[in-house]
């Protein structure tokens, strides 16, 4: 297991073992029965006291995320299996002295599509297919066929298909962003845009500020680097800049990341003053600022949204992010990457390393949507319907949910974002909402140090209509049954 630990951190190097290997097992990446390192080899590949190392492993058994037998080891623990006995043994032991780079993947430990489909998911944020012009997909992936095949034949530019570039450049026009065809990368999907910002501008010792709560695929591509994330909590404003101000001086920031419209997981709007203001400070600090939407077409149940602040920005700080999962198709992993000057470059030659360019034929099938009248119409058609949708919601919740569980008065956007008393662990919950038959995202991924265990994140776009009411009255009965 390769730790990367750092020795200047106010946070002691017992805690930072402890989180990681903790981060490690939440997500996934170390098994039920998986045997850790012994004490011995903690202490020489890290460098630490043996004292240290049983302090780490103790507090991991608090945790209950391990258990120690004595002479045997610390297992990851097997939570289905009485504890006391051992893991049994598998072929593939051998595998676990084969170290990895990977820190975590919450987001991969929690994707309702590991699932089985009976399950009513209320975790992944996206659209309900009915929800979404299948049709006209349908239609463009016949004509790309029929009438241009060589699109299926040849590789794309690396930053994307021309002809895409230039439709999304007059899109993001529109939206008051003032950028060029030869300013954007088509990416996988936003997150590949995370991903690229990380790998190119992150690496151990430096820092990027993150939100608090913040979307956990963003951390997990962050942690990656091993670069040091301070955490900076959100209020109804956005991210708060006064905590920025106020680091102390030993720590430079390198990057910001700010979901600012339709914050994940809390739905958080950041004003337009703050949105000023944000920018500003990175201008005069020269810190880059990813900024990641990919909620502005729906609307958030307002229809006064604050510009990007992609659209503020002149001087190239602000790589922006635009994500068409949410309002188009999740499936063909698309999105796109605007920035300026060498920061673009850089973040292109990063593409090239990466896949050498977004799958060709996808681009083409999304051009007539970017071109056609019927986009506008569609995102209408679909904020109305979530609308009915959000006031059935908030109703249900209103009518069923205990009131000592806590929510957003006016929640924007497609999350919900709920607060048990603090006593309960969310994390511990999800093994009878499965068993009830329904999942959703505990709040302790949405932490990129220790978790607030006690939050929980639903999105109530991705069901049917009719499963929608019965995955609530689940969802009302689990979380109040929690609390007797
Ligand atoms: C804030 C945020 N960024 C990025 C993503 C990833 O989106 P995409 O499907 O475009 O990769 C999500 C998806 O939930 C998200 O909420």
């Amino acid at each position: 297991m390769l730790i990367n630990l750092d020795r200047s951190s106010r946070i002691p190097v017992k805690e930072q073992i402890r989180l990681e290997i903790a981060q490690r097992i939440r997500s996934g990446l170390l098994q039920p029965g998986y045997r850790l390192p012994s004490v011995r080899v903690l202490t020489e590949t890290l460098k630490i006291s043996l004292v240290t190392a049983h302090q780490v492993y103790k507090a991991l058994d608090k945790e209950g995320l391990t258990e120690t037998y004595r002479g045997k080891g610390t297992f990851v623990r097997e939570t289905a299996s009485p504890s006391g006995e051992l893991p049994a043994l598998s072929p593939y032991d051998w595998q676990f002295s084969i170290p990895d780079s990977l820190p975590r993947a919450s987001f991969w430990s929690q994707s309702a599509v590991r699932l089985s489909p009976h399950i009513l998911d209320l975790a992944t944020a996206s659209m309900h297919s009915s929800l979404l012009p299948l049709e006209l997909l349908q239609a463009s992936f016949r004509q790309i066929v029929d009438r241009t095949p060589q699109a299926l034949g040849r590789y794309a530019p690396f930053a994307g298909d021309e002809e895409f570039c230039q439709v999304l450049a007059g899109y993001l026009n529109k939206q008051g962003i003032p950028i060029k065809q030869h300013q954007l990368i088509v990416t996988n999907g936003t997150q590949q845009g995370i991903d690229l910002f990380a790998r190119t501008f992150l690496g151990p010792g430096e820092t990027m500020a993150v939100e608090t709560p913040c979307f956990s695929g963003a951390i997990d591509a962050f942690r990656f680097t091993r670069a040091n994330l301070q955490q900076i909590p959100v209020d109804r404003d956005g991210i708060r800049l006064d905590m920025l101000e106020d680091l102390p001086a030993s720590i430079k920031l390198k990057a910001i990341y700010t979901v600012p419209t339709g914050q994940n997981p809390t739905g958080s709007v950041m004003s337009l003053a703050r949105r000023r203001d944000l920018l500003q400070f990175a201008q005069a600090n020269n810190i880059l600022i990813l900024e990641d939407e990919p909620h502005r077409e729906i609307e958030l149940g307002r229809k006064d949204l604050p510009p990007p602040l992609k659209a503020l920005d002149t001087t190239g700080h602000v790589v922006y992010l635009k994500g068409f999962s949410k309002f188009l198709f999740p499936g063909l992993r698309l999105g796109c990457l605007a920035a300026d000057g060498s920061i673009l470059n850089r973040l292109l030659a990063a593409k090239s390393i990466t896949d050498l360019g977004s799958p060709l034929w996808l681009q083409k099938a999304l051009i007539p949507f970017f071109k056609n009248p019927l986009l506008p119409k569609h995102i209408d058609k679909l904020n109305k319907a979530l609308e009915n949708r959000r006031k059935m919601v908030m109703h249900t919740l209103e009518q069923k949910l205990d009131p000592r569980i806590s929510r957003p008065k006016h929640p924007a956007g497609i999350y919900m974002w709920l607060s048990m008393p603090s006593a309960i662990n969310t994390d511990q919950l999800i093994p009878e909402a499965h068993h009830r038959g329904i999942h959703f995202l505990p709040g302790s991924i949405f932490y990129s140090g220790e978790p607030a265990t006690h939050h929980l994140r639903i999105c109530w776009t991705n069901l049917a209509d009719e499963d929608l009411p019965a995955a609530l009255q689940i969802l009302c009965e689990l979380l109040n049954d929690s609390l007797a």
